[in-house]
């Protein structure tokens, strides 16, 4: 038996152990005698009588025990030409600073703090003194529009908005306090303060309810740890549905720093000293979990990098980041490479570091294709490690775990599941389908620590989106199989959330906005396979009786309106550039838009079209549309 099977099957076989084993490389401030909580199921709560405060084991731990020099944060952007180093002494003290800021503004333990912020180190600053304090956190993405901001204002009711003056795109200054500025007046809810960091780019006009970030941290005294229980909430990150309306997922305290610090050594095989590059936002859950805390808990160097890979000033920077600070593993999207890869496919820039210090690459976010997959392996020379995992778990589900060994790699598979993670796959019965069937990827209950507990007040919401289709089993919303040696491969959402360059969006969102033009009746939005961002999304709209489609220049302009109000509305991230006019959507018989069958016929796979279509012909006038690429 290899050490990976032999590990899964002891966390298989008594996970009450496996799991409190693993918490012990945590301080607690109350020591848990048990692991799991299981009397309400499906809601499982992990640690139930333990006891920390999870900024105090990223940070106070590590200073405390004589490592206060080493450097903590690393930022690092080649937009303003910054570089920063924080030392766990500096961070620990500049945290503790803003934590008493927060205080000062009226935050304590459970209060929620909405934190809009672009790559720079006050996003970690601000999100570790929430966690300080024992406020809950939750970290809205700077790609997302004013309106999107509102929504989730609205659902966490924060006391407080932490933001800053502007974001940097490429060569572009993003100016965000007018955004937030108009996601407030959307808002129904008030927060009392917002506390605005400014940046030379683009100052920002202050007014009566904000707070510039550098006089709240002069006029503040620092603030200490304040320990809470391990179920209580450190956030909640809204993240897209099948609707419009983001589901907040919530994240504990005590089960999820022990997943994270037990996924650096056994997954990432990164250790205290050592450096993980994490390519993403704190906006996504991989910037919470790999960029923020996990490499913090295990006492590790984070590189919070402001950019992208490609671009300004050029595709070598990530080579340029992984040289300089000596990375030895790093993270990203498969698209961030396939960007690489189209700027410089013979990976010049890279050869022009010394990478010799990288020992892994991970990707996760979204299918890693075999041709990235291959270039990227090629291009470095280390092992490309695919991992599967979602904003609801926290941590990955599926890996190759490095820390433990490397099993041998089936391009376009993640590989096995991890310690705690029973993964099966099942027909739409709910009967578990043979090795190498399609069918719903589902995890069996409970899950391990650090995968959501709830929805943020929605219990409900919880229940019918993840717990009802299958009793006993979380429904992940991806398909895929299982093969006979255990491996699984993930082949696509079976919902209506997509995945645009590593992002995770709704089409149903989309759907949402474009119906609100005066001239639509009908609309349907579909992930389309694209060669740069994964998939990228394309509308069809279907207009109201007497909208007269012919006039001049009204095909241009409509499709001009539709593109700006998803952009107003959801965000630029959106990336929805192709909304065609079409005659009819096709429709089963119940009514029900025939999205599948449309994605099959643009991505070229045209499967069988369901026997329940209403109108054939329908989808048949469609294809040509569908078809242009
Ligand atoms: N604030 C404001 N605007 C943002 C933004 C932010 N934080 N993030 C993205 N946008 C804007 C972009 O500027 C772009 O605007 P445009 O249409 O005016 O050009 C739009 O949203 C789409 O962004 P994106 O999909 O990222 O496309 P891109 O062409 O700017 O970059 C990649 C493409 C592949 C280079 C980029 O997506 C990338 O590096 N991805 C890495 C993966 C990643 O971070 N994944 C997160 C989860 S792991
Ligand atoms: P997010 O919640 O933003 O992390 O997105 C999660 C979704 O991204 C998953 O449900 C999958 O659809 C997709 N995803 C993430 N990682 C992978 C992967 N390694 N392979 C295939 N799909 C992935």
């Amino acid at each position: 038996m290899g050490e990976y099977d032999e590990i899964f099957r002891a966390s298989v076989a008594d996970p009450e152990r496996f799991w409190l084993e693993a918490a012990s490389a945590l301080e607690w401030e109350r020591t848990p005698t048990k692991a799991l909580d299981d009397a309400r199921p499906p809601f499982y709560r992990w640690f139930p009588d333990g006891e920390l405060n999870v900024c105090r084991n990223a940070l106070d731990r590590h200073v405390e025990a004589g490592h206060g020099q080493r450097p903590a944060l690393v930022y690092d952007s080649p937009v303003t030409g910054v570089k920063d180093v924080y030392t766990y002494e500096r961070l620990r003290d500049e945290v503790a600073v803003f934590a008493g800021a927060l205080r000062d503004a009226g935050v304590s333990a459970g209060d929620r703090v909405v934190i809009y912020m672009p790559m720079v180190p006050e996003a970690a600053v601000a999100m570790l003194a929430c966690a300080r304090l024992g406020a809950v956190h939750s970290v809205v993405f700077g790609g997302f529009a004013a309106r999107e901001l509102a929504v989730r204002i609205d659902d966490a009711r924060p006391t407080v908005v932490v933001s800053a003056s502007c974001g940097i795109e490429g060569t572009r200054v993003i100016e965000y306090k007018p955004l937030l500025d108009k996601a407030i007046e959307l808002a129904a809810h008030k927060p009392a303060r917002r506390i605005v960091l400014q940046r030379p780019q683009a100052e920002a006009e202050l007014g009566a309810d904000d707070v510039d970030w550098a006089a709240a941290c002069a006029a503040a005294s620092p603030a200490d740890p304040v320990p809470v229980a391990s179920t209580d909430p450190l956030y909640v990150l809204y993240t897209s549905g099948t609707t419009g309306k983001p589901k907040g997922v919530v994240r504990d305290s005590g089960g999820y720093a022990t997943a994270l610090a037990w996924s650096m050594t056994n997954v990432y095989d990164v250790g205290p000293g050592q450096t993980l590059f994490t390519a993403s936002d704190v906006g996504w859950v991989v910037g919470h979990s790999y960029i923020v805390y996990a490499p913090l808990l295990a006492g590790a160097t984070t590189v919070l990098y402001e950019g992208k890979p490609v671009g300004t000033p050029d595709a070598g920077q990530f080579w340029r980041v992984a040289a300089e600070y000596g990375v030895r593993a790093m993270f990203t999207a498969p698209t961030a490479f396939r960007a690489l890869k189209k700027e410089d496919p013979d990976g010049e820039f890279a050869r022009a570091y010394d990478l010799s210090a990288l020992k892994y690459l991970f990707l996760a976010g979204e299918r890693l294709d075999p041709e990235t997959y291959r270039w990227a392996s090629e291009l470095l020379g280390i092992p490309v490690i695919d991992h599967w995992w979602q904003t609801e778990t926290g941590w990955p589900i599926v890996a190759n775990p490095a820390g433990i060994e490397l099993l041998p790699v089936k391009p376009g598979s993640p590989t096995k599941p991890l310690p705690g993670w029973d993964i099966q796959v099942l027909d739409g019965d709910g009967r578990q389908v043979p090795p190498g069937t399609d069918g719903a990827i589902v995890a069996r209950l409970p899950m391990p620590p650090g995968a959501l507990p709830t929805l943020w007040n929605d219990d409900e919401r919880f229940v019918q989106s993840y717990m009802s289709a299958f009793d006993g089993y979380y429904l992940t919303g991806d398909g895929g199989h299982l093969d006979e040696d255990g491996y699984l491969f993930v082949m696509g959402r079976t919902d209506d959330v997509i995945n645009v360059a590593g992002h995770r969006l709704s089409t149903g969102g989309m759907e949402e906005v474009l119906a609100g033009h005066p001239d639509v009746a009908e609309c349907a939005v579909i992930g389309v396979s694209d060669q740069l961002k994964g998939q990228v999304p394309r509308g069809f709209v279907v207009l109201k009786s007497g909208v007269d489609a012919d006039a001049e220049g009204y095909a241009e302009r409509l499709r001009a309106e539709l593109v700006t109000l998803v952009r107003d509305q959801v965000g630029a991230v959106a990336s929805l550039k192709d909304v065609a006019v079409v005659a009819a959507l096709p429709k089963t018989r119940s009514g029900k838009i025939l999205r599948k069958s449309m994605r099959s016929i643009a991505d070229g796979t045209d499967e069988p079209v369901p026997s329940t279509i209403d109108d054939p012909a329908v989808l048949e006038a469609l294809r040509p549309t569908l078809r242009r690429q």
